[in-house]
């Protein structure tokens, strides 16, 4: 290549560079120590006296040219390199984000959060317990003795005479008034209760409840009430009104079946509530001497008010769950309705 012409081709080399290694092999080519710059350096040598500066500054101005050239190109490339990257970095804000698949609660545990909510806000500890449990805290302890006519409503699935899977939660009050030893007690015992029944729309061999036992001084029945409106009005909404009806369980007298007013009709008398103005919701009342005797109170100084709510009957009567199979099935389709409800 004639030394005229070495400027030109380099500078459109150099421009045609698409990155830094590329670039680097142009600038190696042109001026590495075997360049073709310094290929005429060498020429030189043979040249005369006179026309040796001439030339040598000429092949000194063509260096410093093609130098000039590959450093700007360098830093096109480089600033070209910077922005690649950033660009491959870039993120775009206005894209949706992702949708993650988010489980539900199931609605039972609702129910139950529902109403430890409310009683935790009244002061109350929870209380949990054995779901194989013995015949002693179950049945016994609760004034249900071994020949107990009762026992047939609460029949279940024993282990072995002495042991069974617990028919309801009152054995956890059995339990807590053994170790409370006579001193007050305010609990709630949520958890797993099981029957020997036969499923169906209504029954299931395993269930819900929450029970609750109050024990103190003066305690009376109107605490009861009192209490338990509080929960119909919590759970069922806040016009709802309750009556007692005299009833029958072995652990408390007197004992009351407790009605809520419709929250479908408002008492006027609907399908719900067969139109009578009321749905029967929960047992409850005041702990029989007996079992206070046998846990170790004394009925003189202490008195108090037990009652027992059926997690799945509330949640069916809040929802229009028309069968209890629902709750056990995991139907996403069913479980998804009660996604954002609490
Ligand atoms: N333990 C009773 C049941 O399971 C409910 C209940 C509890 C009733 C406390 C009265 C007092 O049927």
């Amino acid at each position: 290549m004639e030394l005229e012409n070495i400027e030109l081709v380099a500078t459109e080399e150099i421009e045609k560079c698409d990155d830094l290694d590329q670039l680097n092999e142009t600038r190696v080519k042109y001026l590495g120590k075997k360049g073709l710059i310094q290929g005429f350096m060498s020429k030189m040598r043979d040249l005369s006296n006179e026309e040796r500066p001439k030339f040598g500054a000429l092949v000194n101005k063509i260096k410093a040219a093609i130098e000039e050239r590959i450093k700007i190109a360098q830093e096109k490339l480089e600033e070209k390199k910077i922005n690649k990257k950033l660009e491959s970095e870039a993120i775009d804000v206005t894209l949706p984000g992702y949708k993650f698949n988010t489980g539900v609660i199931h609605p039972l545990m609702q129910t139950i959060e529902e109403i430890e909510d409310l009683f935790i806000g009244m002061g109350y500890e929870i209380a949990e317990g054995p779901e194989v449990e013995e015949d002693l805290y179950n049945f016994e302890l609760l004034n249900l003795p071994k020949d107990h006519p009762a026992r047939d409503m609460q029949d279940t699935f024993y282990i072995n005479p002495n042991v069974l899977l617990r028919t309801h939660t009152s054995p956890v009050q059995a339990r807590t008034m053994q170790a409370k030893q006579g001193k007050p007690i305010k609990v709630i015992c949520p958890g797993k209760v099981y029957r020997r029944d036969d499923d169906d729309a209504t029954h299931s061999h395993q269930f819900m409840q929450v029970e609750g036992l109050v024990l103190g001084k003066d305690i009376s029945l109107a605490d009861l009430k009192g209490t338990l409106l509080e929960v119909a009005k919590k759970v069922f909404g806040n016009e709802r009104e309750i009556r007692l009806r005299p009833s029958f369980f072995p652990f408390t007298e007197p004992s009351v079946e407790v009605d809520v007013s419709c929250f479908k009709c408002n008492g006027k008398g609907c399908s719900i509530c067969k139109n009578s103005g009321w749905i029967e919701v929960l047992g409850a009342g005041m702990v029989n001497n007996n079992v206070l005797k046998m846990n170790g109170y004394n009925p003189d100084e202490i008195q108090g008010f037990a009652f027992g709510i059926g997690v799945e009957r509330f949640t069916m009567l809040k929802y229009g769950i028309e069968d209890i199979r629902n709750f056990y099935l995991n139907d996403q389709k069913f479980l998804n309705q009660f996604k954002g409800v609490k």
